[in-house]
């Protein structure tokens, strides 16, 4: 049985929609769902979906032992950022080596960096009167939206489309791929 770990700092739908995908698979297993904030709506979903979910603060998530230690009790072969917004720590990367994978909502190297999450993409994104967004798989290292891209994949944009309606298209992209990608990097 191969094991899934998600880490989410906010509504979770895309948690939501991985967590359904792997419902009825007998091969992979999302183990827990992870939250640095106490209010996210991500541990409503899980009540609602039986999914075990913990929330950790800043001096679990920067103490190696305490973390380590939580995530080898959980021992995932993939760790999942779905909106999940801090800083991944140099000895997470280090102790899972290309086992950490981030969703970025636009095509990466554009719009990434410290402060580029959800609406601020798409605000930004609707600003420069761009006429594609999509949505980028990515490993994680120690900077900010930086590591290797594993998958893109993009959608049109029309002068119509406010900041909404692209989060819409690119939320839509993330739902269609993301699980697959995740199922494509556990075979
Ligand atoms: C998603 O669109 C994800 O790509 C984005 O946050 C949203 C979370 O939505 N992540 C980032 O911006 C990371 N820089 P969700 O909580 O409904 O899954």
């Amino acid at each position: 049985m191969k094991k899934i770990v998600i880490l989410a700092s906010g509504s979770g739908s895309n948690a939501e929609n991985i967590i359904s995908f792997f419902e009825k698979n007998d091969t992979v297993k999302v183990a827990a769902v992870l939250t640095n904030k106490k209010s996210a709506k991500v541990l409503e979903r899980c009540e609602r979906l039986k999914v075990p979910a913990f929330f950790f603060n800043k001096a679990a998530f920067s103490n190696p032992e305490i973390f380590i230690g939580l995530l080898k009790g959980l021992n995932p072969n993939l760790i999942i950022l779905a909106g999940f917004l801090w800083k991944i720590p140099a000895f997470l990367i280090k102790e899972f080596p290309d086992q950490i994978i981030n969703i970025h909502p636009a095509l990466l190297p554009k719009y990434g960096g410290k402060g580029m999450y959800g609406a601020n993409v798409h605000e930004a994104v609707k600003r420069n009167s761009d006429s594609e967004t999509g949505i980028t798989i990515h490993y994680v290292n120690e900077n900010y939206d930086e590591g290797g891209i594993i998958f893109q994949a993009s959608t049109t944009i029309c002068e119509s489309d406010d900041a909404n309606a692209i989060a819409e298209k690119v939320h839509r992209l993330e739902y269609e791929h993301f699980p697959l990608i995740i199922e494509k990097l556990l075979k």
